[in-house]
């Protein structure tokens, strides 16, 4: 940094011939040099030059040296002030350095004295300024760190959040809100244990109705024989008297509890250290406690934490409202179109309980093939309403006792489109729909309405099919009375890999042997 960068030397003496000589020779000797009769001048000329060092006299009219010490700390500290003085005193002495003054100078004063003082006064400002300004540098890496320390708080927590509502959403039991719920309670608070239970104030029971502990604990549990068969922990008695206790008082004042550090007040058992408890309210009603515990090492829960669990038993009973809900619609609209079935059947009492029974051997049929218990689900579904199109088709083809004719069969074959539609328009079940519209296809592709064949058939329809065929073949029909089972065993039989799927055929055999297929509707044989 040059001189002139540095700013300028300011002499503030009342003595006008000082002030001349200071000037001439720090000029001289390269400073840039101003100059005030008084404390006033000298603060004017400080509002609007740079100043870089202050020389001052102490008596002065209008305002004196240590007055405009004074000022001159308040607006920029790094200047430094020299005072010079003729008569030197104690308390002179302290008020000048209490008004920030670095050095004082004994008049009178040579000006390589002053140039000696100017020299280690500017050292040393720039000293101080560069400390300041690293300080400042730090104050800011440090003001940074602790924002960005901050941001990523906010993004885990709000990532946190997220991860509840995304998981939540994708559920579709009660039980499983609750399985989910002590998951995520596990896994967020990196608790070693959590446990969910349903609790009665009126009738002081507690059921604990899912557990989840960390791997280490489990393992433990499951040596021990505790586990249940979905690897959620049966906590049954695992709740001692104390935590039972501390659960009905937080269901009765409905208030997250947070135990940082369990010193064995409130009952919690001693092997807990650190232990939350917080309500889930449904429409205002207490319904059950979810509990997290620590019970090794050194971490402790938090009101973070406490937090998290709040949110979580907040949004977990709102899918289990929703979930009420949806199974209440669900509910009503299948028993709405199950009416209708019925009413076929009843415009028909040859095929009354014809899909019951279809669904039934379907659903056998689909356990010995391994479905999956959603598949199952579907088939329970879609079974009693895989003729629901046959709404559409007049009583006198349907009822028809002979033989129809072709425009007739035509009418009759459109039943499983009108029936996919019907069920379709309601917007759900698309799996269901696809079964209703597929049970006539034929493995061999001569089936209808679209001629779908082998495996391009749904899996679910081709057992649907096998199901249907046979109850319709061991019922009377208005056209014919219900065959003997060794024609449609042998019916069926042949019927494999041309009407039906073989491996589907090969399962109703076997169940058949096994007599776990039931008659049809009447007794009568031909
Ligand atoms: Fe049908």
């Amino acid at each position: 940094m040059n001189k002139d960068e540095q700013g300028k030397i300011l002499f503030v003496d009342d003595e006008e011939s000082i002030l001349e000589i200071a000037k001439d020779y720090f000029e001289q000797k390269g400073y840039a040099v101003v100059t005030a009769l008084n404390g006033l001048e000298a603060v004017e000329i400080l509002s609007r030059e740079r100043i870089s060092c202050c020389f001052t006299d102490i008596n002065m009219p209008e305002m004196d040296g240590l007055e405009l010490a004074e000022r001159i700390r308040l607006v920029d500290n790094t200047i430094p002030v020299v005072v010079m003085t003729g008569y030197p005193s104690l308390d002179n002495t302290i008020q000048t350095l209490r008004n920030g003054v670095v050095d004082f100078l004994i008049k009178p004063v040579s000006l390589n004295q002053m140039e000696l003082c100017l020299a280690r006064v500017l050292r040393e400002r720039r000293l101080f300024v560069e400390n300041l300004i690293l300080k400042k540098e730090v104050e800011g890496k440090e003001r940074l760190e602790k924002l960005n320390q901050e941001l990523l708080y906010k993004i885990e927590g709000l990532n946190i959040l997220n991860k509840i509502l995304s998981d939540l959403a994708q559920v579709g039991s009660n039980q499983e809100v609750f399985s989910r719920v002590v998951g995520m309670t596990l896994e967020i608070t990196q608790s070693d244990e959590a446990s969910f239970s349903v609790v009665n104030t009126s009738s002081s029971t507690v059921v604990e109705v899912s557990v989840a502990r960390a791997p280490q604990l489990a393992s433990a549990a499951d040596s021990a024989g505790e586990s249940g068969p979905d690897g959620n922990l049966m906590g049954g008695d695992g709740l001692g008297e104390g935590l039972r206790k501390l659960m009905m008082e937080i269901a009765t004042d409905g208030i997250p509890l947070l135990i940082s550090e369990n010193t064995g007040v409130r009952g919690v058992p001693s092997d807990i250290r650190s232990i939350m408890l917080v309500p889930l309210k449904i429409r205002k009603k207490i319904f059950g406690v979810l509990t997290a515990s620590i019970r090794k090492g050194d971490r402790r829960f938090t009101e973070k934490e406490l937090y998290y669990l709040s949110f979580l038993t907040q949004n977990a009973a709102h899918s289990i409202e929703n979930l009420a809900l949806y199974e209440n619609i669900y509910t009503n609209l299948f028993a709405t179109l199950y009416a209708f079935v019925k009413a076929i059947e009843v415009r028909d009492p040859y095929t009354k309980q014809h899909s019951t029974r279809v669904t039934e051997i379907s659903l056998l049929l689909g356990k010995a093939l391994l479905c999956s218990p959603e598949e199952l689900d579907i088939l329970k579904f879609a079974g009693p309403l895989h003729d629901i199109g046959k709404i559409g088709v007049r009583d006198s083809i349907l009822l028809k006792p002979g033989r129809l004719t072709h425009d007739e069969y035509e009418k009759i074959k459109e039943h499983p489109l009108l029936g996919a539609d019907i069920v379709g328009k309601l917007g759900m079940w698309g799996r269901e729909q696809e079964i209703i519209r597929c049970h006539h296809e034929r493995y061999d592709g001569s089936g209808y309405p679209n001629g779908l064949k082998g495996e391009g058939i749904p899996f679910l329809a081709r057992i649907l099919s096998v199901a249907d065929a046979y109850d319709a073949m061991a019922s009377d029909r208005a056209y014919r009375r219900k065959m003997a089972s060794e024609k449609i065993l042998k019916i069926l039989h042949d019927g494999a890999g041309s009407q039906f799927d073989p491996q589907v055929v090969g399962a109703f055999m076997s169940l058949y042997e096994q007599d776990a297929i039931e008659a049809g509707s009447s007794d009568s044989v031909i």
